[in-house]
């Protein structure tokens, strides 16, 4: 089993490598260009996909990104913004005058668009759409690239979660970014564009106790790679970025919000499960959950350089593992081996 595990661990890894480095880009001259393209066939040879280089004149290409409020989008619009994207930044609370929108308003650039987005309404998607398209030089080239980043998280086992909970999570996780799409497709058709769909590790491999969260990114997986089949003959590239953990740096989980959502979820769950589970397990479940919520990294620059790529890159990848190595070994052994090695390793 050993001998498995250290092949699946190689081949992995020399698969994976590219896409955890997501390096930044330089402009090339033609030479290295040349150069650059035929080493990569030489890597392509071993089964590694090449390194892009950026799309011609970058330029001023307009992207939106959901979710711009906190975390990986609040980075994002400021880093694409810096590469000189005019970016259409979706923010939850701006026409509360709450979030990131303030701080992106600030910066007093012609290229940073803040827009009231709620992923969950239909008014407010059209509305962006509306405004988008409005506001494009040329609404003929299209909209760039569209980056499904809003999301939400909580916590439970299946038992302690109410339907309203799985029902919020896929409002927002997988409706959100099914809803987002549909409406900007036309336009990302026209530029031959991109579209950039955050999922997580937790789209690739299951967790005790997550069941809220892992079952709408692993939605959002199945929803971009049909989209993937689909787009190719529009030549429109469809990506999925995997990150970690990286609940440290981001507002995903609050120690308050944890201590809200098991008050709630201890009320208002069933009798019988209270008393079989018992209020010790319980608060050692959520004692855990404060745990981890603390953990990951707080540097967000490997999925900021990750969904960059994917937005950049001439031959962007499929999926993009931006996490540290104890995760990505976890990710690749519990995809790849049977489940009764994985359960075993990681879960039992
Ligand atoms: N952090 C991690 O370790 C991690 C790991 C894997 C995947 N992810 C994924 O990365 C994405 C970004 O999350 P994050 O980690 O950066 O957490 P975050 O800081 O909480 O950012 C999520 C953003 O989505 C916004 N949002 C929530 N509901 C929305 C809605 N209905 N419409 C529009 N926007 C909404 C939030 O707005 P408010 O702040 O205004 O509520 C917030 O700005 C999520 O899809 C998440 O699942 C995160």
């Amino acid at each position: 089993m050993a001998a498995i595990i250290l092949a699946d661990t190689c081949i992995s890894l020399a698969l994976a490598q590219p896409a955890m480095k997501a390096q930044p880009f330089r402009k090339t001259t033609s030479r290295l260009w040349s150069l650059s393209k035929f080493c990569s066939s030489l890597m392509n040879v071993r089964g590694q996909r090449s390194y892009g280089t950026e799309v011609e004149k970058i330029g001023e290409r307009p992207v939106l990104i959901t979710g711009c409020d906190s975390g990986f989008g609040f980075q994002l619009a400021k880093h694409l913004h810096g590469k000189g994207f005019i970016v259409y930044a979706g923010c939850l609370q701006k026409a509360q005058g709450k979030g990131g929108s303030k701080d992106l308003d600030d910066m007093k650039s012609d290229r940073m668009r803040t827009i009231q987005l709620d992923v969950c309404s239909n008014e407010d998607v059209a509305r962006a759409l509306d405004h988008v398209t409005a506001s494009l030089k040329n609404p003929e080239a299209g909209l760039w690239g569209v980056v499904n980043n809003a999301g939400i998280s909580t916590f439970g086992e299946v038992e302690f979660t109410s339907m309203d909970t799985y029902k919020k999570l896929a409002e927002v996780n997988l409706w959100g970014t099914v809803r987002t799409t549909k409406a900007f497709l036309p336009l990302i058709r026209r530029a031959k564009g991109r579209v950039v769909n955050i999922t997580s590790m937790l789209g690739r491999m299951a967790s005790p106790a997550r069941s809220p969260y892992c079952i709408t990114k692993f939605a959002v997986e199945a929803f971009s790679d049909c989209l993937r089949y689909e787009m190719q003959p529009h030549e429109v590239k469809v990506c999925i970025v995997e990150p970690g953990n990286f609940i440290a740096g981001t507002s995903l989980y609050s120690s308050e919000g944890i201590k809200a959502t098991a008050e709630k979820m201890w009320n208002e769950m069933p009798e019988t499960v209270r008393q079989d589970y018992g209020r010790k397990y319980f608060d050692e479940q959520v004692a855990k959950m404060e745990t981890y919520c603390q953990s990951g990294s707080t540097d967000l620059s490997p999925v900021i350089e990750s969904i960059t790529h994917a937005l950049t890159s001439p031959s962007p990848y499929t999926r993009y593992h931006p996490m540290d190595y104890y995760w990505w070994l976890r990710m690749q052994v519990m995809t790849h081996l049977p489940g009764a090695i994985s359960d075993r390793l990681y879960i039992y």
